[in-house]
């Protein structure tokens, strides 16, 4: 397996783990679905859906349009709503992780087939309930050790996005000559991409701004944001021209950014759909989420790591057969405690046994002997630092918890 998949892999594995403490369940939505649903959820007038979507008739009677997923949100709320829980039981949360399909350029960040973990959560209207998935992108940054910062804004609802929305009309007719092709072409239909038009820069910057236009309950809904993520330590910054190129956000939208992958540099990005739920047949149930690009994140990752923290934390190394009963143990503990551990081969020679710890990456070497054993205590040989200490059996898991992953 190739290095990057690699990495891949074990950022997608430490966002299941952290994620988890938030409660999240997972679920598995198609990979086809009915291209209608995208149409209508992600937005006939969206970039996605107008240029990027694979998709192709059915053999079937009635000759049904299919599509690649494109996004998982979408495929999230049909099986909700088909599964009734929108009436039955609404506050749920979600989790998903698996490729997405859009026709693109190709260029690095940006790809044909790209793997997203996305997390949805249903019935929850509260300026916390946004805060908390910046607040879980922010553990996940943490734990990657890299440098991200959150853009937000807020969008508006069905109240005050008409005065916006015609607002901005106004202005794009009154520099039609002025505008890109695209912006040009889709004005009448959604004006709101004009803010985020990479050509139209300019323009842009002094187009009226959704935070100018919000009612009452939007515009506190965003204070709240804003004041719940400064208590929370998620750094963040208010950027007025956010828009997200998909069609159904409603309040608070975000995007997670790095400047280490290069033009692509939106990491994550989400937000709330408070109308998304009744567009596609169900009750009027609030949703929001966000949707990390685990390609750009391994990007990050690799771009900003000098070491290997995110492989296999340690690796037990028992030397002579009375010690594999009692390494396996330990190995289990270190396990239980949370550590990614290997145990590797008493039949081995501890100098083979050390070169394979260092080859998956290990940050740590627990070598167990019978003269250890006897006294309790096993050798914690970190190999980035070259030391090695001893230490008794009991404190192992918080010793090597303690050290640094
Ligand atoms: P999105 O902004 O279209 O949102 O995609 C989310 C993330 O997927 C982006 O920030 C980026 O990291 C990654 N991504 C998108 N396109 C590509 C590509 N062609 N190659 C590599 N990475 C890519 C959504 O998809 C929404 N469903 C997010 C959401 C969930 N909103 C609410 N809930």
């Amino acid at each position: 397996m190739g290095a990057r998949a690699k990495t891949l892999m074990l950022v997608e594995e430490r966002a299941r783990e952290i994620f988890k403490r938030y409660s999240v369940n997972e679920i598995r939505i198609p990979l086809l679905e009915r291209i209608e649903l995208y149409a209508r959820a992600t937005g006939e007038t969206s970039d996605v859906v107008e240029k990027q979507m694979y998709s192709f008739s059915d053999r079937d009677e009635a000759e049904t349009t299919l599509a690649l997923r494109p996004e998982g949100t979408p495929g999230v709320v049909r099986a909700y709503i088909e599964a009734g829980l929108d009436r039955s039981d609404p506050e749920q949360r979600f989790f998903y992780s698996g490729p997405m399909f859009r026709r693109e350029r190709p260029q690095k960040g940006r790809y044909r087939q790209f793997y997203q973990f996305g997390v949805e959560v249903f019935g929850r209207a509260d300026p916390a309930s946004d805060v908390e998935l910046m607040v879980m992108i922010d553990d996940l940054r943490r734990d990657l050790g890299l440098k991200l910062t959150t853009e937000i804004n807020s969008l508006g609802c069905a109240d005050c996005r008409p005065a916006f929305r015609a607002a901005l009309l106004a202005y794009g007719r009154a520099h039609l000559a002025e505008l890109c092709e695209d912006c040009h072409a889709r004005l009448e239909r959604n004006p709101l991409r004009l803010l985020d038009c990479k050509i139209d820069v300019r323009l842009a910057e002094a187009a009226p701004k959704s935070s100018d236009y919000l009612c009452e309950a939007c515009r506190k809904h965003f204070e709240q944001v804003r004041r719940l993520l400064d208590s929370s330590n998620v750094p963040y910054a208010f950027n007025p021209r956010l828009v997200r190129g998909l069609d159904y956000y409603t309040r608070t939208a975000f995007e997670v950014v790095s400047t280490d992958v290069g033009a692509q540099g939106s990491v994550a990005a989400g937000g709330r759909y408070d109308a998304l739920v009744e567009t596609l047949g169900g009750a009027a149930v609030p949703g929001t989420g966000f949707a990390i690009g685990l390609d750009r994140i391994t990007l990050a990752v690799e771009a900003t790591r000098e070491e290997t923290p995110l492989a296999a934390t340690a690796a037990v190394v028992p030397i002579g057969d009375t010690a594999t009963e009692r390494a396996l143990w330990i190995a289990r503990e270190l396990r239980t405690g949370g550590l990614r551990t290997e145990l590797l081969s008493a039949e081995r020679k501890l100098k083979t046994n050390l070169q394979r710890a260092d080859k998956i990456g290990a940050r740590f070497a627990i070598i167990v002997g019978e003269n250890e054993l006897q006294r309790g205590v096993a050798q914690l040989r970190d190999l980035k630092k070259s030391e090695q200490r001893e230490i008794p059996l009991d404190r192992l898991v918080t010793e090597v918890n303690g050290s640094g992953r």
